[in-house]
């Protein structure tokens, strides 16, 4: 029998790809590199198949030139990358990676948080530029993370895991804004307590934001809600590019308006406003919240377990629409 056809778009791990040669007629983009959208056309011709990352795009043009398109298979959990309303109208499936990054990210969202809080990036820096000559009592002060208040926007599976570290591992008080405030049983899971966004603006001493990228969400976070944000206030942001508007952040973080932030995932990525790069209070990471080896290979797995159900039984594991 003939196997489908997939394109790897990118580098994944040695034994899914050996597991995916088995079912699949695959062409492998060994040397990681990304390509444009016309290259991405190009190397879908004839194939049934994708396996993506958030890079790639698959919009209405990749649809409309690459007919023999069924499935795409985000290694992610987010799917901004997708426009799944077109997909839907040409009959691709699309699916996605949840649950197997959700406590690897909450640990990074609560490290990003605790390092903009306790000033981890900014002193390490100064330590290794040679400035540590002396200790002093009122060095690098930064903000207490233990019995503070921490905000959560988005309030899915991370959001809960974020909260869960934060009102259990560390006294916080949680409080938290989402399209849907939590049925009782979870919110006493995580101890957390659903307000407006306006309230957690003003009420949070670490804002940490895990809702997923949709347009109506873009620039959510921009001059005025950081100006309701407590001056001491830290915001990380472990969710998307694009829900912070990064040049208010930049004034903010300039002019004190908060505190500081953690943030790993930007606005143009990997273009990253470079106003950022001269700030001493942001810690920013190269978008890895969900990058342990263990998560990281369990995310390709479970693309690759996506794309071999859906061609054995007609079924994706985690399908994002229904055809
Ligand atoms: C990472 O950003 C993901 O969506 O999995």
């Amino acid at each position: 029998m003939t196997k489908p056809k997939l394109l790897i778009s990118r580098k994944i791990y040695d034994q899914v790809l050996t597991q995916l040669n088995d079912h699949f007629d695959v062409e492998y983009n060994a040397g990681d590199v990304v390509y444009s959208k016309e290259e991405l056309i190009k190397k879908l011709q004839g194939k049934s198949a994708v396996m993506t990352t958030g890079t790639e795009r698959i919009d209405k043009t990749v649809l409309v030139a690459c007919p023999e398109l069924k499935i795409c298979a985000n290694i992610a959990v987010g799917y901004n990358n997708f426009d799944v309303s077109s997909m839907t109208a040409h009959g691709v499936l699309a699916t996605n990676t949840p649950d197997v990054l959700t406590e690897t990210t909450a640990d990074f969202g609560f490290a990003l948080m605790m390092a903009a809080a306790r000033r981890i990036s900014e002193s390490e820096h100064y330590l290794r530029k040679g400035f540590w000559t002396k200790w002093s009592l009122d060095m690098f002060t930064g903000a207490d993370v233990h019995s503070s208040t921490l905000g959560i926007l988005g309030m899915g599976r991370i959001g809960q895991a974020v909260a869960k570290r934060g009102a259990h591992g560390f006294g916080m008080n949680v409080i938290y804004h989402n399209r849907s405030k939590l049925s009782d049983p979870l919110e006493q899971a995580c101890k957390a307590r659903y307000v407006s966004k306006e309230e957690l603006l003003r009420q949070s001493d670490h804002l940490v934001l895990v809702l997923p990228y949709t347009q109506e969400v873009h620039h959510c976070i921009a001059e005025k809600e950081l100006g309701m944000m407590k001056r001491t206030a830290t915001l990380t942001n472990i969710a998307r590019g694009g829900i912070v508007d990064d040049a208010a952040l930049v004034k903010a973080l300039r002019s004190g308006v908060i505190a500081a932030a953690g943030l790993d995932v930007f606005e143009n990525e990997p273009q990253l406003n470079p106003d950022l790069l001269g700030l001493s209070n942001v810690v920013l990471t190269p978008h890895i919240a969900s990058s342990s080896t263990k998560t990281r290979t369990a995310m390709a797995q479970l693309a690759a377990d996506n794309l071999i159900a859906f061609f054995k039984h007609g079924k994706a594991l985690n399908p994002i629409n229904q055809l």
